[in-house]
């Protein structure tokens, strides 16, 4: 994130980060600390770097997790002309290295299963598809491959649920069984036209490789379950223009309506190394009118995948079906960008008459590096629908694997889906989204413990929640007015431009202001933990800036896992405290900062840190600061996901 305004303010009276509004801190005092806590600091930085040394020394495993043989492996999803839709390094070990992969036995493997996250019951998953609210069920379609733990054979998985919480697993929407999707069939939107029927557009790859986009509506309207899908005898509705490559065209959007009455869409792809989002207008979804224009474009930035357009509203906080336009509504731009795998976002400005959209920082523009992602972990080719039954904007990411690909296979399962987000723009901010789990995953929350607690610098405290394999919290920090004063009173303590959680060292590295959280999936000797931390710093202009990071590298003893530091930069307003939730679920954990303006995903493959042995700690790696944190842990309920029977429905079996 490149936003450099909306940050903590030091010379405010009304300290953010502080309870007490004591009297300024006499010059005397704010002064003599200082060179002690530099000393220290340094100290530490010594220690730290040392430790890395060893680490990086004696590491068989380079921590970005490439191969060690700089070797790129094409994926057979990346030979077949889509995205390499799967963990994005297998692991190989080259004959020549001593290194033997990490071990794994059953016992560990089945512990890493979910149990209130979508995945199906083996398998391989990808992509979220065509999501939306139907006759009292949300529907859920999801990239799935029948025969493997790994990419390949794409049909549309499909599942129900009331509450998108718990759900049921409904016989395949549709499967590869025609020329123009006898590849896959990939991903799509759903939109609801105005008498309330459904048509939904998806990316086939034919039989010779080339993607193009198809038609289908589901046979019986009346049918709350959508069980069956009619694919339009007149497929494929559209074929890569001229100019545009063969493999480049996927993922339609959900339509909107234009001021003429007729429908638009966006189709994701490239021109060289641009990435571009096309246009069409139709009226029947059969034939289309392509705009000489594009909605838009970002140089540099490679293949654009999965383009979500939808409006946010400025004032409100509820979400907007997508066709509202108007003074009061900013519209988003995200595309899943094929060369990163990253989701990224930008906020801008969409013109109904010439089917353009402007981003109100162009800095920040789709796909830029330093642009706005929707999470700073592992969270790709999401989608989102709006939810007319709540009223709400309702996001799906699909969260892909961190370990190795054997490991995959041998635990039979690959991929999980994020917990639906509700999306908004953020109206304090005006300048990111904020995502928020839905209120649904409230309900399985169980017996919860409150906590206050100081931390000193330099501590780890254990927290008695039992066991923590599952698990809500919600989470409020302070910094002691004293130490902030500290801090703020120097210019020569720490300058964050060089700041970021990526590169600025581990969750063991030492600050002033911290960083400061949980650990989590942590064992009792702490070998293994997952620590989800603020890291506050003071940047050039004086202000204090906060980051929110996640560290893996300590999360597994396992080798062929990937490992990496996650995180960014998270806005805090005056008056605003620190506040965190992290939702642990076995392999994965879901961090949002600040209400969600900033939040990481991350995969993380325990090998001790399981069953009765997984942890919770609180720690403060601080130099300076003593934290303050109230905080709220729920034990979390398993979600009741399997397959469908007509009892579960509570409707009479069908033909
Ligand atoms: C797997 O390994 C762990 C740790 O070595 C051990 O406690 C467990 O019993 C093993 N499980 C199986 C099925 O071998
Ligand atoms: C794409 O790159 C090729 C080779 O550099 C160049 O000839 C062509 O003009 C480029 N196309 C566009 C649309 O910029
Ligand atoms: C589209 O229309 C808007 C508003 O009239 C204008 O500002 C913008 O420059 C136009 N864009 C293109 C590509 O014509």
């Amino acid at each position: 994130m490149a936003i450099t305004e909306s940050l903590l303010p030091v010379t405010s009276e009304q300290d953010p980060l502080s309870d007490s509004r004591s009297d300024p801190i006499p010059e005397t005092r704010r002064r003599r600390p200082i060179k002690i806590h530099l000393a220290v600091f340094s100290g530490f930085l010594l220690i730290a770097l040392y430790v890395a040394l060893i680490v990086t020394h004696d590491g068989s495993v380079s921590k970005n997790g490439a191969n060690e043989d700089g070797t790129v492996v094409e994926s057979r999803a990346r030979l077949a002309g889509v995205s390499e839709k799967r963990n994005e390094r297998i692991w190989r070990f080259s004959d020549d290295q001593k290194t033997v992969a990490f071990a794994w036995n059953n016992t560990m493997l089945s512990w890493q299963r979910t149990a209130f996250h979508f995945q199906p019951e083996k398998n391989w998953m990808n992509d979220p598809n065509g999501p939306l609210f139907y006759k009292g069920w949300y529907h859920f379609f999801y990239q799935y491959n029948p025969n493997a733990a790994v990419w390949g054979d794409i049909v549309w998985g499909h599942a129900v649920s009331k509450d998108l919480i718990h759900w049921l697993y409904l016989p395949f929407a549709m499967v590869p069984d025609q020329w123009y999707d006898a590849n896959g069939v990939w991903t799509g939107s759903a939109t609801f036209l105005d008498d309330g029927s459904i048509v939904m557009l998806y990316t086939g790859s034919t039989d010779k490789f080339v993607q193009v986009q198809n038609l289908a509506y589901p046979e019986d309207p009346k049918d709350p379950l959508l069980l069956k899908w009619t694919k339009f005898s007149g497929n494929p509705v559209l074929v890569p223009p001229p100019g545009i490559g063969t493999k480049d065209f996927r993922d339609p959007t959900t339509a909107w309506k234009t001021s003429a009455g007729k429908w638009r869409i966006t189709i994701g792809s490239k021109i060289n190394r641009t990435g571009i989002s096309l246009v069409y207008d139709t009226t029947d979804f059969k034939t289309y009118e392509k705009h000489d224009t594009l909605l838009h474009q970002v140089p540099n930035t490679g293949m654009w995948e999965c383009v979500d357009f939808y409006p946010v509203s400025k004032t409100k906080a509820n979400g907007l079906d997508t066709s509202v336009n108007g003074p009061d509504v900013k519209h988003i731009v995200k595309a899943s960008m094929d060369d990163t795998r990253i989701d990224h976002y930008a906020i801008g400005t969409y013109y109904d008459s010439n089917a353009t959209w402007v981003p109100d920082n162009p800095k920040i523009d789709v796909g830029i590096s330093t642009g706005l992602r929707y999470d700073y972990g592992k969270y790709y080719a999401s989608k989102t629908f709006y939810d007319q039954h709540k009223r709400r904007r309702i996001l799906w990411g699909w969260i892909g694997e961190s370990d190795s690909e054997a490991a995959d296979v041998q635990k039979g399962w690959s991929s999980v889906q994020g917990i639906p987000r509700t999306v908004v723009l953020d109206t304090k901010t005006g300048k990111n989204l904020v995502q928020w789990p839905v209120k649904e995953i409230e309900s399985l929350r169980l017996s919860s413990k409150k906590f206050h607690m100081k931390v000193e610098p330099g501590t780890v405290v254990p927290v008695d929640v039992g066991p923590a394999a599952q698990l809500d919290i919600e989470a409020e920090f302070k910094i002691k007015k004293d130490d902030l004063e500290v801090i703020l009173g120097d210019d020569s303590v720490e300058d964050d431009k060089e700041f970021s959680c990526q590169t600025s060292g581990l969750s063991t590295v030492r600050g002033a202001l911290g960083p400061f959280g949980f650990s989590v999936l942590a064992d009792q000797s702490l070998s293994e933990q997952t620590p989800v931390y603020f890291y506050v710093t003071k940047g050039k202009d004086s202000k204090l800036r906060a980051f929110l990071c996640t560290d893996t590298s300590r999360s597994t003893k396992a080798n062929d896992v990937v490992k990496p530091v996650y995180g960014s930069f998270v806005p805090v307003l005056k008056g605003e405290k620190l506040t965190m939730r992290i939702l642990v679920d076995h392999s994965i954990v879901e961090a949002f900062g600040q209400g969600g303006r900033t939040c990481i995903t991350s995969r993380v493959y325990p090998t001790k840190a399981i069953y009765g042995a997984t942890k919770l700690f609180l720690f403060n790696n601080a130099i300076d600061a003593t934290v303050t944190v109230s905080f709220k842990v729920w034990q979390m309920n398993s979600a009741f996901i399997h397959p469908y029977s007509a009892e579960d429905l509570g409707v009479s079996s069908r033909t």
